[in-house]
């Protein structure tokens, strides 16, 4: 029986069969990304050429530990290719994402790809999403204002959930862009697009977890070998 590290290293090592040498590389944030970063920097120094973008500072800060050329999304708005984990993948690829805490930038970065590739071990697989709380990331400004606002939009779409505020011990956890995230656990999403419009229409409201129409394909490692699924 193959451990989740195992999985999760299989998926990397699957991923990097996508990466060709020149491309600029958008490199996600969480445990599955670090094991695939690790195999990226073997090939690097085997003469693989690549640049990658990091979706996180935590993310940014392994890739340089390994030498693997960075930049940053200024120098490099228009990328290749986006390796990311998930924590949520359904049927159709519609994602939740953010158990890290880097889902803003893991958003622009994978809006900025041509391609976004997910991997992930199968316990990420789900038949509808919502059983993992959704980070919702929001402005400092007004937080008890917006937890109201959210709860209001959510509840005129006949759905309740319950609003944690992440923290860090004992202090809110925040952002790499210095935001607060709230963690939604709604049990069930049936409808992720009604609730992302509704999401972003609270001011307050930077960003959220639910990745509609972003990925496009999924390397989902299990037992009996790595799953390839497409959008
Ligand atoms: C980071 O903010 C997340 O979106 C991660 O991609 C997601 O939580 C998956 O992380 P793991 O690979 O650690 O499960």
């Amino acid at each position: 029986m193959a451990t989740a590290d195992e999985l999760k290293r299989a998926a990397g090592e699957a991923a990097l069969s996508h990466v060709e040498d020149g491309m600029n590389l958008g490199i996600g944030t969480g445990t599955t990304t670090e094991a695939f970063i690790r195999l990226l920097a073997d090939k690097v120094r085997d003469g693989l050429q690549v640049t990658g973008v990091a979706t996180s500072e935590r993310t940014e800060r392994l890739c340089r530990e390994l030498s693997i050329p960075m930049a940053t999304l200024e120098e490099l708005p228009k990328l290749d290719l986006t390796i990311d984990g998930a924590d949520e993948i359904d049927q159709s690829l519609r994602l939740v994402k953010g158990g890290g805490g880097a889902l803003l930038r893991e958003k622009i970065v994978a809006v900025a790809s041509r391609k976004m590739l997910v991997i992930a071990d199968e316990a990420k697989l789900v038949e509808t999403l919502g059983a993992f709380p959704l980070p919702i990331e929001i402005n400092g400004f007004g937080m008890i204002a917006t937890y109201l606002a959210i709860q209001e939009a959510v509840g005129e779409l006949g759905l309740s959930c319950e609003l944690i505020l992440r923290r860090r011990g004992p202090e809110p956890f925040i952002t790499d862009s210095g935001h607060l995230i709230l963690d939604a656990s709604f049990g069930r999403i049936p409808d992720p697009h009604a609730l992302s419009n509704a999401l972003l229409k609270v001011p307050g409201v930077v960003e959220h977890g639910l990745f509609l129409g972003l990925a496009d394909e999924a390397l989902v490692a299990t037992a009996s070998g790595v799953r390839h699924l497409t959008a």
